[in-house]
């Protein structure tokens, strides 16, 4: 057993709605003795993305949910601490699919060694990692969008969207992007470099894209569902 204790999050009961911090309990326990193969990592980085929503209900679903008093699903970036595994030790970054906690005990086989140098460490939870490869593939591989295209991103400032947004402007497209409020699209306008941001709490939404898209749609980039799918 080892001196430090890890702090985690479980989820304490069904959230109806949006989650609120009652459906979650902090617990302090004691980090296991590592088994074989076994790597202790201190997470340095949490994601928390959309999909945990999915997690933390018990409707029918292509992934299992987390139980109630479980820890929390994440992946996280951290730093080896300890390693019974030959491809890790103390001090190498890496990728882990656990959850909300700070020390994580995992199977040193389901990580991924990261490189400092290439980028900072956190990235493999944003550009560099399922976001922005849920970018690319999403767009280049089933977009396929063409130099002078319209592409029309939505919640288009979030790392999936603003990720799809900036690789359709290398592509040469007219980005439309849709984000909730103002301050998000003078994100998307300012550091996005968008041709054109519409928030899809305006009244007269529908119109406003009817106008900034006049030759159409030629790509959408859906990632929410609902009233701006429709
Ligand atoms: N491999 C995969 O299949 C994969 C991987 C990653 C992500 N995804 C999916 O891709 C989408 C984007 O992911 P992300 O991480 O980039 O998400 P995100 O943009 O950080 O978060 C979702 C955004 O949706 C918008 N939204 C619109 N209506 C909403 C509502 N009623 N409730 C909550 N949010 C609402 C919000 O932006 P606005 O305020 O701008 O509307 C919110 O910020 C998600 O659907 C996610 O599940 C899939």
């Amino acid at each position: 057993m080892s001196a430090l204790t890890n702090q985690r999050f479980v989820l304490a009961s069904r959230p109806v709605g949006a989650p609120t911090a009652e459906n979650f309990r902090l617990e302090e326990v004691a980090i296991p003795t590592l088994g074989n193969n076994d790597v202790l990592i201190e997470n340095h980085h949490l994601s928390i993305d959309p999909y945990m929503r999915g997690r933390m209900s018990d409707a029918k679903s292509y992934a299992e949910p987390v139980a109630i008093d479980g820890l929390m699903v994440g992946a996280t970036v951290g730093k080896v601490l300890e390693s019974n595994h030959a491809d890790y030790q103390a001090g190498d970054w890496v990728l882990a699919y656990k959850g909300w906690e700070t020390h994580s005990v995992v199977d040193g086989d389901t990580l991924l060694k990261l490189n400092p140098d290439l980028a900072p460490v956190s990235y493999a939870l944003g550009i560099l990692g399922m976001p922005g490869f849920t970018a690319y593939m999403g767009l280049l591989d089933i977009g396929q969008p063409k130099e002078g295209d319209t592409l029309v991103v939505a919640a288009a400032t979030g790392p999936v969207g603003a990720t799809v947004a900036q690789i359709g402007k290398l592509k040469g497209c007219r980005v439309v992007a849709i984000a909730g409020g103002e301050e998000k699209c003078q994100y998307a306008r300012e550091h996005l470099s968008v041709d054109a941001c519409i928030d899809h709490k305006a009244d007269n939404f529908a119109e406003q894209l009817a106008d900034a898209c006049p030759q159409g749609i030629d790509v959408y980039f859906e990632n929410v569902g609902g009233k701006v799918f429709d």
